[in-house]
Parts: structure tokens; sequence; C-alpha cells
């Protein structure tokens, strides 16, 4: 168990290493996400977004990480991604969650920390801890992103109390993240990580294999154009202070490639359970990747 529900990210901060937070949606990908992390005996982030809480329902998909921890031998920590919503929030933390997001980063800076400061108050009294962001990832037909700022950043630390900050520096999220070469802020990050000591959270991380995206397509996707962070600039981001790694999109690719390249290959095949566990298993592959390149590996 993580001790009072802390995640041990300060000591992937000081160590070198960072904890990858894989996004779950359902069963299939939560006994993926475990398999993952047990056997590469890794501690492990699964988080939930509030479009997956919609989808499952909330009491769903927390009975089914929360069975999954029992059972499991490894630390594990319930993660809430890019809460929004108050009233979810609130839920979250009376489920027993161990972590929250507030993601207030569309608003003013004093109104992010007007909200995350909340959210830190309500959240420190379930032993909870909450990570906040600063400034803004590029999201689908918004406008351009607004990188964190190394100086605001310091302050909304000191202001708000959070417990880990996310940052933007040029991911976002997705499979298009660049039209040409990636292109990350590390002189931004390294400044940010000299003023702010709390550890840095990178959202938009997935690399986007060619090879999954591949296969995709192999078995009729229609993907062109992807393009993710390149795993030798996130192991540069770890080296900077970054300590926690958000990967969904990879998850979701390794998925859908799964249950396409099984219905491709068993046309005759009917039974969801026989496609759903060859998806299980590309899906866990990517997530001990993900634990191998993060550094993670052996630290349960
Ligand atoms: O922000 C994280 C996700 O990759 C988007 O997730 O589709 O579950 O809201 P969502
Ligand atoms: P990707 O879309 O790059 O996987 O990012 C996921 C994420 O940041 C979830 O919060
Ligand atoms: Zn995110």
């Amino acid at each position: 168990m993580f001790v009072s529900g802390r995640l041990p990210l300060n000591r992937a901060r000081k160590q070198g290493y960072a904890l990858p937070a894989l996004n779950t949606n359902g069963l299939e990908m939560s006994k993926a996400i475990f398999s993952a992390a047990e056997r590469m005996k890794a501690p492990l982030i699964i988080q939930v977004t509030e479009s997956t809480i919609s989808y499952a329902g909330i009491e769903n998909i927390f009975g089914i990480v929360k069975q999954l921890e029992r059972n499991a031998k490894i630390p594990v920590c319930i993660h809430l991604d890019h809460g929004r919503r108050l009233p979810i929030i609130r839920k979250c933390l009376s489920l027993g969650f161990k972590s929250v997001m507030i993601d207030a980063s569309k608003f003013s800076l004093k109104k992010n920390i007007a909200l995350t400061k909340k959210v830190v108050s309500l959240a420190k009294r379930k032993g909870c801890s909450v990570e906040a962001e600063l400034g803004a990832l590029k999201r689908i037909g918004s406008m351009e992103q607004r990188l964190t700022d190394p100086k605001e950043a310091l302050l909304f630390v000191e202001k708000s109390g959070c417990d880990s900050l996310a940052i933007a520096i040029g991911t976002s999220h997705g499979a298009y993240k660049f039209s040409g070469k990636p292109r990350i802020d590390f002189a931004r990050l390294k400044e940010i990580s000299s003023l702010v000591s709390v550890p840095l959270v990178l959202h938009g991380a997935s690399s986007v294999p060619k090879e999954l995206v591949q296969k995709c397509n192999r078995f009729g996707a229609g993907l062109s154009h992807t393009k993710g962070v390149p795993g030798k600039d996130l192991k540069k981001a770890i080296r900077l202070g970054v300590a926690k790694i958000n990967i969904d999109t990879d998850l979701r690719l390794a998925f859908t490639a799964g249950l396409r390249e099984f219905h491709a290959k068993n046309p005759k095949d009917f039974d969801p359970r026989n496609a759903l566990s060859h998806a299980q298993l590309l899906t866990q592959r990517v997530a001990e990747q993900k634990l191998v390149m993060f550094g993670a590996k052996g630290r349960a």
C-alpha cells in the first residue's frame, strides 16, 4: 500500500525514474494494466477520467480496480485524471481514490489557485494527494497551447499546496501531437524543475509507436499523420524532474490493434472474450514497455 495514500512520486523524482500513470476504461484494460505492473514488479498508478466515469459508472470502475488491487502484490494507487467538476472529485474522495487531479488550467492563475486550494483542503482530510495543472495542453479544436511559466509555477505550488504539478512543455493529448518534428521545450522544463520541488507530471506523453499504428491500419483502420513523443525525449524529461507520465493513447492503440487483428484473423469467431483476451495481451505488453522505459520496473 502507499503510505497514507501518498503517491511515491517524491522518491521517483529523487531517484531519477518516473511512474507511468495508465488510463483504464473497463475490465479488460484494467486487467492488462495490473498484469503488466505485477509482472514488472512496479508500483502502479491506474487512472480514470471523468468521461470514463460517465462511460463505465464510477462504482463499477472503482469496484473493478479495487478488486484487482486486493489480489495484487504491488502498491496500487487509483487516481482521478483531469478532474474538473467538484461533485466528481468529492465522490472519488468518498469512495477511496488515493489521488485526484484538479484540472483548472483553463482558468486564470488566481482562479486555478483558488480551486486547487479548495481540492487540497478536501483531499487532505482523506489522506489523498492532489495533482494540479498549470499551463494548457493543446486540445482538439482549441486555440494554441499555453506553456507553463516557470515563475508562475513556483508561485502556484506555494499558494495552492498541491502535491504534484502537471506542466505544459509542448506535448498534447491523442495520436496527432506534432505536425512536423516533435518539439519539447526542455529549457522551460529545466527552469521549472530548478524552481519547483514537487514532482512534475507530463501529460500527452504517448509515443504513438509506428508498429501499433501500422498494425491497426493493416487490419482496416485509417490512421494517418500520427505523431507521438519519442522515448528518448521522455527519458530526458525524467532526468529533468518529471516523475509521473500519463499514457492513454498508446494503450488504446494497442487494444484496438488487438481487436482488429483478432477479428481479421478469426472471421468465424464471435466470442468477444477471445478478441478481448488478445487485445488485453497487446495492451499489457505496451504497459510493460512503459514501466521498463521509465525505470519503474522493480520499484514495487
Ligand atoms: O486526458 C486524457 C485522455 O487521454 C482523454 O481521455 O477520452 O477519457 O476523456 P478521455
Ligand atoms: P496521451 O494521449 O498522450 O496518451 O496522454 C494521456 C494523458 O495525458 C492522460 O491524462
Ligand atoms: Zn492528460
